[in-house]
């Protein structure tokens, strides 16, 4: 069954450790996460952009999907089907397709509308149980469409946003969607060292996990995050290992080319990068 990330996260905050959104393209996607997060005895965060989710033909069909497949794999440990950088629009329809939990960026509307639609949507989470997220300052760089300038949270605005109901805050933080240039400056510490001084216990959120170096991961969880998205690593590890296959002619040999032989080693893939990343944020046996 699925459940709402608020639980998990608070749990996450108290034990000092992470648990990872993971994003989702596809089946192979979705099984492998699930199949890790199982083995490991790992809470799991899928997350759904709303490029994937039309992808996928739409979030009824991500829904459907991904509970089947808890239910036929045994999966026991906590999952939360997430909205990953939602529209108010998109918020609507995975609420009415049975996800468990949604991020809301309102940031395009000016900040009276954007905080009245973030009350409202709080609302609908809590009466039907689903955990919400949203964003304070913009996450860098390109996400399925979702274009963000990279500037750093107010810690005054986290706070304001926080204190609306919100179940965890992701806050720009230098962080940055996609590989990180190499002149990047690194993540601001002293940013998110101020908003966790002032929004407490709220699980803070951070975006762009993908090639973030291990201490500083380590750090940001030390000053309250919570969850960390990780989804171009993902993409990286399938792209790199099913190139490996091809070059190597293994579609040619046999029934390589069979879509269960060829998928085979990308699935793999993501399986040993979902499993570095659990370790890493130490959600391993916290499920
Ligand atoms: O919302 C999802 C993420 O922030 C993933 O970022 O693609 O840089 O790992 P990433
Ligand atoms: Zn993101």
């Amino acid at each position: 069954m699925l459940v709402s990330a608020k639980e998990m996260l608070d749990k996450a905050v108290a034990g000092h450790y992470a648990v990872g959104q993971f994003n989702i393209n596809n089946l192979e996607w979705t099984k492998s996460i699930l199949l890790t997060a199982e083995e490991l005895k790992s809470p799991v965060i899928l997350g759904v952009s709303e490029g994937a989710g039309k992808y996928m033909t739409g979030f009824k069909t991500v829904a459907a999907m991904v509970k089947a497949m808890m239910e036929e794999l045994n999966i026991t440990v906590p999952v939360a089907l997430h909205l990953d950088h939602g529209t108010y629009e998109g918020c609507k329809k995975c609420i009415d397709a049975g996800f468990s939990s949604i991020m809301f960026d309102g940031s395009k509307y000016p900040i009276e509308e954007n905080v009245a639609k973030t009350k409202e949507l709080i609302a609908i989470c809590r009466e039907k149980g689903m955990s919400i997220e949203a964003e304070v300052g913009s996450i860098g760089g390109e996400e399925d469409g979702v274009i963000g300038k990279g500037e750093c949270a107010d810690p005054n605005e986290c706070k304001m946003i926080a204190d609306l109901g919100v179940d965890m805050l992701a806050a720009g933080i230098g962080n940055i969607h996609g590989k990180y240039p190499a002149n990047w400056e690194g993540l601001s510490f002293e940013t998110l060292d101020a908003i966790q001084k002032l929004t407490g216990d709220m699980p803070l959120v951070l975006h762009g996990g993908t090639g973030i170096p291990e201490d500083m991961i380590k750090k940001a969880i030390s000053l309250g995050v919570a969850k960390i998205n990780v989804n171009t690593e993902c993409q990286l590890s399938f792209a790199d290992a099913t190139r490996k296959y091809i070059e190597a002619g293994k579609d040619l040999e046999g029934k390589g080319y069979d879509p269960r032989k060829l998928l085979k080693p990308g699935a793999e893939a993501i399986q040993a990068t979902v499993k570095e990343k659990m370790e890493l944020f130490g959600s391993v046996g916290k499920a």
